[in-house]
């Protein structure tokens, strides 16, 4: 299957070269149908940059600890070294010469994944449902403490693609948001808590990778081989929606990037020289180190001229004991074909983003085993070596079970509220009911990877996971509340005993249905959904449930875990429906953070970061659940451009049941007073120049003798090292193909100065987008009789043929007493009034008129001004 895979990429390849010359970006824009896209090349890869804002310090360090290293060394330091060869998921090789410690990567981006004693945070899109920068910078800032503490030096995480384009991708609520600003100041917050945390946080997965079905080559029971999902996008809605948030995280600095196991414009994303080398090295001036998703690497050369600086887990298929780095890198400098600036580059850029977020001083030796949760075991899991103690169980928690109630409760949305809510704890005879209710069967972490949907809900399944410390069930935190007010309660957990739910409905006085909706990564696949979800409804008879509790109890709550959307139209309007809460997958303080939320210790002010609609289509194009043309070259156009989620529904006037942006609160809130004052900028100048040379570090011996393997060292089985297994060098890279001619495209191994990217400048792309041009005002006014909280929301209208109607571009969540004001300040930047403009390569402003709207959501905007550019 691998093998195949390859054969197809090389083949792909080569016909990008012959077809295409080396045109820089030839704007950016597809010719033909998005179905037959292309990538186009751009080399050299670009290598740090000294003047980068912010990066100065750690490049002079970085560069000062690779200019010591041997050839072996900088391999080491780029080449993961197999499955399962160390304690984290990703491992790189150590260089015992300087002490230097391996560096471990490890899962989630909502928590530590594989440990004991840690935390389940709220995912990524429930915390995105708080609308609050501080929640989001603390999120991750603890999330950081922890996997420091467990001596890991990336964390893998946070989300940004997916971004959402369909609400059905299996891995959305690993990230923020379809939408790119809430998604972007969200993933800078996050990046910015992990890294003061002293670890590097790495941003992923990069790019387009929007549905799980496809995403890598592979074999399929109904399929047979299909080979990676091209998603292929036009310029324009590449930066325009899913680059945007990884521009703000390259902004915030973060250290590392993962590239993704998707084709994009039909070419490998690892190894895709436009979107790493021109766009993301480019473009965004992206300092820190690319990092490879697990076996998405698919080629050697081609993915190191391409940009790529850390192959994960380093073999070429799981436990194969064979690397496309490792010794095939050594080969590659040592043959001529990548230039070792090229290899230094990778290594300053890795070791850059070290120093970057201080692991010099965090760094502890790792303390845990992601293999097993043994005290004693192997160091090395896969070749069954170096017995020992393996986990020293440190508990990293601190009293981060506080933060985690209060952000989950600050992420609830109230969706629907007749007035029944809060409730007072005093209600006469409560009713619980829902699978999603209690616990799983066999506990929290009963199935690996939270690979079922057995209980409640409090995050999807895959690698985006951690265990549970806990898990505080809805039934046990509202029985707690009902009990120690001296009231009933009794519960249903089985959806299906559809005679004593209806026995129970009618005896309630408040009944409070709990149902989900459930997806993840899709090596896993739960009740027929490989990762992605088949529809939108709610799981395990979830509408019947509700439907049997409802038509007998004329005070239903219901409250929605799930990973994103569902249908909801079946009973939302039920006048029996007294309220609807969406809590998302709120992590391990679920029970106590809806509790909070039901009895109105918390007064709900979190917002829906995405829309409910009343069914799928609304959404735009559907997931690609069948190869399309043909299984060597599925292709997903991304037709619908910018127009996902409320811009699709904005777009073609579809009135969604609840909106983006959309929340209730126990009080109310009105908008009054906008001001917007113009902010003299000045003019936006493209950037221009050359860069310097690329740095050479090194000047590595050619001679086989020195890369043979060291005669005291032991092989670990499948473990991949950087040393050659023969001075024949055809034979020690095992690779039948060694040293065919390819013609690798032109300028791929050119180190003189460049042109620097007009777009470009500084980290995040130029740095005048973020001039500020206007700051607007509004007042926000509590006119009910409980303090709250609102999340006031900036909206512009860029006034084209091609616009959404509205899109979102700042927000603030203010808490607010009763009987009282406070202004919303938010600023309006160059970079919101821009558009892509394909033929300059260009942000501009164009001459349509442009207007600023604010209010409570997408569809509720009483204020507005019209902007004088
Ligand atoms: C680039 O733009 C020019 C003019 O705007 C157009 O004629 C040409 O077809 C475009 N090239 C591609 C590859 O889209
Ligand atoms: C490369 O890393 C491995 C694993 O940590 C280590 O055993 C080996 O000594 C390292 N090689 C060099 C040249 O530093
Ligand atoms: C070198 O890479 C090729 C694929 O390009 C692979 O088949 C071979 O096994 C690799 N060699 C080693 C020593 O890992
Ligand atoms: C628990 O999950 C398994 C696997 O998805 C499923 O087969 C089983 O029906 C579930 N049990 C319950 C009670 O939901
Ligand atoms: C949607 O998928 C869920 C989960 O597999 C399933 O329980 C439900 O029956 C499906 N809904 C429809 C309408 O098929
Ligand atoms: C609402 O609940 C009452 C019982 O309180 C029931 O008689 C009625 O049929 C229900 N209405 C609906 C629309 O389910
Ligand atoms: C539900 O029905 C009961 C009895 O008919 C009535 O007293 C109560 O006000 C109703 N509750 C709601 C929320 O409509
Ligand atoms: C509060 O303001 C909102 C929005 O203007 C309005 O709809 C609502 O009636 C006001 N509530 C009160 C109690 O005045
Ligand atoms: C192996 O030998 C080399 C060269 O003699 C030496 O520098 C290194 O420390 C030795 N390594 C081990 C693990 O003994
Ligand atoms: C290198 O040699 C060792 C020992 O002979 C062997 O076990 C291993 O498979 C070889 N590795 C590669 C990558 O060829
Ligand atoms: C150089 O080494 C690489 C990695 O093993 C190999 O793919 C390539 O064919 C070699 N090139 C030459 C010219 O020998």
């Amino acid at each position: 299957m691998l093998w195949l895979a390859q054969a197809f990429l090389a083949i792909g390849l080569a016909r990008a070269q012959s077809t295409y010359p080396n045109t820089i970006h030839p704007n950016g824009t597809i010719p033909g149908e998005l179905n037959e896209a292309y990538s186009p090349p751009y080399y050299p890869s670009p290598w740090m940059d000294s003047s980068a804002t912010g990066w100065a310090e750690a490049y002079e360090k970085a560069q000062a600890f690779v200019r010591q290293l041997t050839l072996l060394e900088k391999v080491n330091l780029t080449t993961g070294v197999g499955w399962e060869g160390e304690a984290c998921v990703g491992n790189v090789g150590s260089i015992p010469r300087l002490g230097f410690q391996a560096l471990c990567m490890q899962d989630s981006p909502l928590g530590v994944r594989f440990a004991d004693y840690v935390s389940a945070f709220p995912a990524g899109g429930t915390i995105a449902a708080s609308w609050d920068r501080g929640e989001f910078y603390r999120r991750g800032y603890e999330m950081g403490m922890e996997q420091r503490g467990k001596g890991i030096d990336v964390q893998l995480g946070p989300v940004v693609g997916p971004l959402g384009r369909n609400p059905k991708g299996g891995r959305n609520w690993e990230g923020f948001s379809p939408d790119p600003v809430l998604s972007g100041i969200a993933v800078a917050e996050t990046v910015k808590g992990i890294q003061d945390a002293g670890v590097i946080a790495c941003t992923k997965h990069y790019i387009l990778n929007e549905q799980e079905h496809f995403r890598s080559p592979g074999t399929f029971e109904d399929f047979g081989f299909v080979d990676a999902i091209s998603s292929n996008v036009d310029d324009k809605t590449l930066h325009e929606l899913y680059l945007w948030p990884f521009a703000d995280a390259v902004r915030a600095g973060t250290g590392s990037i993962m590239c993704s196991y998707n084709k994009a414009n039909n070419s490998q994303v690892c190894q895709n020289s436009y979107l790493q080398n021109y766009i993301l090295k480019g473009e965004l001036g992206f300092q820190g180190f690319i990092m490879s998703d697990w076996d998405a690497q698919h080629s050697g050369v081609a993915s190191t001229l391409a940009g790529l600086d850390m192959t994960m887990p380093g073999d070429t298929d799981f436990d194969s004991g064979y690397s496309f780095w490792g010794p095939n890198l050594t080969l590659s400098i040592i043959n001529g074909t990548v230039p070792e600036w090229r290899l230094d580059d990778a290594a300053t850029r890795i070791m850059a983003a070290y120093y970057f977020v201080g692991r010099d001083e965090a760094q502890i030796p790792t303390n845990f085993n992601s293999w097993s949760k043994d005290t004693y075991g192997y160091q090395h899991a896969f070749a069954k070596v170096g017995y020992g103690v393996i986990n020293q169980h440190v508990d990293v928690r601190a009293d981060h079970y506080q933060s985690i109630r209060v952000a989950a409760a600050k992420s609830t949305v109230l969706l629907k509220n007749s007035g029944v809510l809060p409730l007072k704890g005093t209600e006469k005879f409560t009713a619980v009911f829902g699978n999603d209710a209690g616990e799983g069967e066999h506990g929290p972490n009963g199935c690996a990877d939270r690979g079922c949907d057995n209980g409640t809900l409090a995050m999807g399944w895959g690698s985006g996971t951690a265990d549970f410390p806990y898990l505080i069930t809805p039934l046990e935190a509202v029985k707690n509340e009902v009990s120690s007010n001296g009231g009933m309660l009794q519960s249903v957990t089985d959806n299906y005993a559809w005679s004593q739910i209806i026995a129970l409905a009618k005896q309630a006085s408040v009944a409070v249905v709990f149902v989900n909706a459930d997806s993840g990564e899709g090596y896993i696949t739960v009740d027929g959904n490989m990762g992605d979800r088949n529809n939108l409804t709610l799981w395990q008879g979830g509408e019947e449930l509700v439907r049997n509790v409802s038509g007998y109890c004329n005070n239903t709550i219901v409250v929605i875990h799930s990973v994103g959307p569902v249908l909801v139209d079946s009973f939302y309007d039920s006048d029996n429906i007294t309220a609807i809460l969406w809590a998302g997958l709120p992590g391990q303080e679920s029970g106590n953070a809806i509790a909070d939320v039901l009895y109105g210790r918390v007064n709900p002010g979190g917002k829906l970061p995405f829309t409910i609609g009343t069914e799928v289509s609304e959404y735009g194009p559907d997931l690609i659940y069948e190869p399309t043309n043909g299984n060597n070259s599925p292709q997903d156009a991304f037709e619908e451009g910018v127009f996902i989620d409320y811009r699709a529904f904005d777009q073609k006037n579809i009135t969604p049941v609840y909106e983006f942006g959309f929340g209730l609160s126990y009080t109310t809130f009105s908008y009054s007073d906008l001001k917007v004052v113009k902010v003299p900028a000045g003019n936006y100048t493209p950037t221009t120049g050359l860069t310097t040379a690329a740095p050479s570090l090194g000047n590595a011996s050619t001679d086989p003798a020195n890369y043979q393997w060291p005669s005291n060292l032991t092989y670990v089985d499948k473990y991949i090292y950087p040393y050659l297994n023969s001075t024949d060098l055809k034979e020690a890279s095992n690779d039948r193909d060694y040293g065919v001619e390819h013609e690798y495209p032109e300028g791929a191994t050119d180190g003189s100065p460049q042109p620097r990217i007009a777009a470009g400048g500084a980290p995040g792309g130029n740095p005048q987008l973020w001039d500020v041009l206007f700051t607007v005002t509004a007042t926000v006014s509590n006119n009910g009789t409980l303090p709250g909280d609102e999340v006031a929301q900036l909206y512009i209208s860029l006034g084209g043929p091609d616009d959404p109607v509205v899109a979102l571009r700042n927000f603030d969540r203010l808490s607010i007493q009763p009987g009282q004001s406070a202004t919303f300040t938010a600023d309006i930047t160059r970079r919101d009034l821009s558009n892509w403009d394909t033929a300059s390569q260009n942000w501009v402003i164009t001459d349509y008129s442009k207007t600023v709207h604010v209010g409570t959501s997408s569809r509720k905007l009483p204020l507005s001004a019209t902007l004088e550019i």
